[in-house]
């Protein structure tokens, strides 16, 4: 396990109170090749805790999980459709398109597509955010705001290079790609909260990998999240782009 502070892509332990699911902790705990460690985390770690609530991410003196219930007011029907990410995934003529979420993160942008009413295989590769994205997940589902997007989203832990280079018929209509960007975690308009997820990911080391491989899988478009004057993804040129203030859409035909 990764020592406090700064340490980037590991946590500093796991830890579970007394009313949380032991089980879950020893499995993941087991899978992150630790043990499930007695008492508090120490001030400063970087700590994933199981409590009767789930899941959660400690460090910085706060504490964060994914919620889709929090994002009642961007899913509105009203206002899904000013999206960008939204109308840069649009497939015509497909009602429901199939989108393949490679980065999936802790899986704000699956949501809002699936809430959109788009079908959602989300990848996610690192074990941390893929246990909290997990766990967002399951309560996604129990609860009556956000069961029917949930239903729309299958999740898959593992790497999706892997997955897109050996896909099988039918492509899927959207490949979304949106991998950790180095400037994005200094930035002031990330939230504090999300700031804690940042230490987890590394920069994207693989780009022109991922991106021939959502090529190898075939999908009519693919959509690449930008910063808004970020360089294209490895140096490709999109066919088209959706500026916005705070991101930018690459769109591959
Ligand atoms: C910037 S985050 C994505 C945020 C996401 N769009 C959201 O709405 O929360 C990038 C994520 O992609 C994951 N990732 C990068 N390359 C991957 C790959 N080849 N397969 C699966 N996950 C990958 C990283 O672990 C990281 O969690």
């Amino acid at each position: 396990m990764g020592k406090t502070g700064e340490t980037r892509g590991q946590v500093d332990g796991i830890w579970c109170a007394p009313e949380g699911d032991a089980r879950r902790a020893g499995r993941l705990a087991r899978a992150l090749g630790c043990s499930v460690q007695e008492g508090a985390p120490a001030d400063g770690a970087l700590a994933l805790v199981f409590d009767a609530d789930g899941l959660w991410l400690f460090g910085d003196g706060m504490r964060m999980r994914g919620d889709f219930a929090a994002m009642a007011k961007r899913t509105r029907p009203a206002n899904l459709s000013h999206e960008l990410l939204v109308r840069a995934a649009k497939v015509k003529g497909v009602a429901a398109p199939h989108v393949v979420d490679a980065t999936a993160g802790m899986g704000e942008d699956a949501f809002l597509l699936a809430a959109a009413g788009f079908r959602v295989t989300l990848f996610e590769r690192d074990p941390v955010i893929a246990a909290l994205l997990s766990d967002a997940l399951d309560r996604a589902v129990a609860d009556e705001r956000t069961a029917n997007a949930a239903a729309r989203m299958t999740f898959v832990e593992g790497d999706s290079i892997e997955a897109l280079v050996h896909w099988e018929a039918p492509a899927p209509d959207v490949v979304l790609l949106d991998p950790m960007f180095p400037e994005r975690r200094k930035s002031a308009a990330v939230k504090k909260k999300f700031q804690l997820i940042h230490r987890l990911e590394r920069p994207c080391a693989d780009e022109a990998e991922l991106l021939a491989a959502a090529r190898a899988a075939l999908p009519r478009k693919i959509v690449v999240k930008r910063p808004p004057k970020g360089p294209h993804l490895a140096g490709a040129a999109p066919s088209y782009s959706l500026q916005g203030k705070a991101v930018r859409y690459d769109c591959y035909v």
